[in-house]
């Protein structure tokens, strides 16, 4: 199956069959996010990966009780710094000269940086590292449907008691959005066999010759 086959096979399951995925596809989804561009490299977020019932079990009456929660095999949940900081911005800028060696360039760009992000209020910069997040995320969707993979994206849940639950206000983190991994429930799934919803190709692009 070519990419775009794969991406019209994919479609935001409704009901999973509590089946798990293997390991190695599972790493290889979370490679693909791990790989993911964001602004500036700054990956200005984490992911939690969840396979705890336990978990599950509370998050599920929190996201509006979608089955998913329960059945998938495994729960991401995309969490995003709640501000940039001083020590955040510096973190990266040390990894990249570890891995590179130091740079004129990548100082004057730290420089840049510290003096622009850490001054902003929070929620401004939240907005920002919380659109860094739904780019891994897709990241994760598409690698996810490469394997074969089930996936569900999830924006319907309760941001602060997700929050509350995983306790990611105190590590600096706000939750975004989650991707349930696992394989559809064909008989109960009532979207399986239904046609993609798309916009024209006249529609969504303009083109400026
Ligand atoms: C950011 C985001 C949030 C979404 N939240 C939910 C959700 O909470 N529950 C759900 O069942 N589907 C959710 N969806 C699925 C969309 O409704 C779905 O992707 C869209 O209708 C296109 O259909 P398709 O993905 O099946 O091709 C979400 C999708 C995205 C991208």
């Amino acid at each position: 199956m070519s990419f775009l086959e794969k991406l019209n096979w994919r479609y935001a399951t409704k009901a999973m069959n509590g089946q798990k995925v293997p390991q190695e596809k599972v790493d290889r989804i979370l490679e693909a996010i791990r790989l993911a561009p964001t602004s500036s490299g700054l990956q200005p977020f984490e992911v939690m990966v969840i396979t705890n019932d336990e978990i599950k079990t509370k998050i599920k009456p929190i996201a509006f009780d979608q089955p998913q929660i329960i059945d998938c095999s495994h729960l991401l949940v995309f969490a995003a710094w709640d501000t940039y900081t001083e020590a955040r911005i510096n973190a990266f800028f040390d990894l990249g000269n570890a891995i590179r060696g130091k740079s004129e360039g990548s100082e004057m760009y730290r420089q840049k940086l510290l003096a622009t992000y850490p001054q902003r209020d929070a929620e401004t910069n939240f907005q920002h590292t919380a659109r860094q997040t739904y780019i891994a995320f897709m990241a994760g969707i598409a690698q996810a449907a490469f394997e074969g993979v089930d996936s569900t994206p999830m924006e319907g849940f309760e941001n602060d008691k997700l929050d509350e639950i995983l306790k990611l206000r105190e590590k600096g983190l706000r939750s975004t959005v989650l991707l349930a991994l696992g394989y559809r429930d064909n008989e109960n799934d009532w979207l399986v066999n239904l046609k993609k919803v798309r916009k024209s190709k006249e529609n969504l692009f303009t083109m400026i010759d």
